[in-house]
């Protein structure tokens, strides 16, 4: 059965944005369904990442709407996400240079939310015990992840590999029903690519993920349905084998294939 829209965790409709005189994105519309794995893709500068912040209420678009389930999210700020039941994982690292691996994945729970200062002050058991479940929570999914054995490390201290895990139990860590990663394959060898293929399938089976990527193989291995942008604009999209045979697409990337040959 096709979901209704009133299921879909998140949408954008009608999203324009521009910076200055440039169109970052024009008109743009793309829903994610209940356990669905949708792929946004596109050459360098396509706008991937103009409407990863849009979706997450980093920037505001000039005009346009998103939705969560059938309610408009009006004034969306990014730690607004959690109460949706959204994360989220951006383009690079993030992470506290400062603190362990617990500690950082420990951040993207809702500790503070969920006690609050008053609780804090007047039932400090309460907050231990928040704190307490929180830690569990953070551990059992670095433990998912296979990098239990680096909770204590700090990140700069392990491999770029190790580190996006990190990042992604971060964003785990409140079990989402929707996950947004924004490029989460840049800078990672094959077999790397080959195994977040696997999570990115085993983690469909409890959440819909939104997967932005730059790279076609990945999204076409992995996702259920791929919209493609190209200068701003959405040129195309459907399930993988339709976006794959597409010639707007081919031309896309192909007129694009020279200055990202470095990536
Ligand atoms: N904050 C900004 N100010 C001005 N231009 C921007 C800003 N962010 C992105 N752009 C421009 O918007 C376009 C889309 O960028 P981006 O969303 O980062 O593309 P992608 O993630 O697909 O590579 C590019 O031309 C980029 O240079
Ligand atoms: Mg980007």
């Amino acid at each position: 059965m096709t979901p209704s829209l009133t299921d879909h965790l998140l949408t954008a409709d009608g999203v324009t944005v521009r910076f200055g005189g440039l169109v970052a994105l024009k008109d743009v519309h793309i829903t994610v369904p209940p356990g669905s794995v949708v792929g946004l893709i596109g050459p360098n500068g396509a706008g991937k990442t103009t409407l990863f912040n849009v979706l997450s209420g980093l920037i505001t678009p000039d005009t346009g709407t998103i939705s969560s389930k059938g309610h408009r999210l009006s004034g969306l700020r990014p730690y607004h996400l959690a109460n949706h039941g959204i994360s989220r994982t951006l383009q690079g690292l993030n992470l506290f240079p400062g603190m362990t691996v617990l500690d950082n994945v420990m951040t993207g729970g809702e500790r503070l939310a969920k006690t609050g200062l008053f609780t804090m002050l007047t039932g400090l058991g309460r907050f231990e015990r928040d704190e307490r479940a929180l830690r569990g929570r953070a551990m059992a999914v670095l433990d998912e992840l296979g990098i239990a054995h680096v909770a204590g490390a700090y990140p700069s201290t392990l491999a770029y590999g190790v580190q996006k895990r990190v990042a992604l139990a971060r964003a785990l860590v409140n079990e989402p029903e929707l996950l947004m990663l924004d490029e989460p394959a840049g800078g990672l060898s094959s077999e790397e690519l080959a195994e977040l293929a696997t999570r990115i399938r085993d983690l469909r089976e409890r959440m819909s993920v939104l997967l932005i990527e730059h790279h076609m193989d990945l999204v076409m291995d992995v996702c259920d349905h791929i919209v493609v942008l190209n200068f701003g604009a959405v040129i195309s999209e459907g399930p993988p084998d339709v976006v794959r045979n597409d010639p707007a697409v081919t031309a896309a990337y192909l007129g694009s294939a020279e200055e990202s040959d470095d990536e």
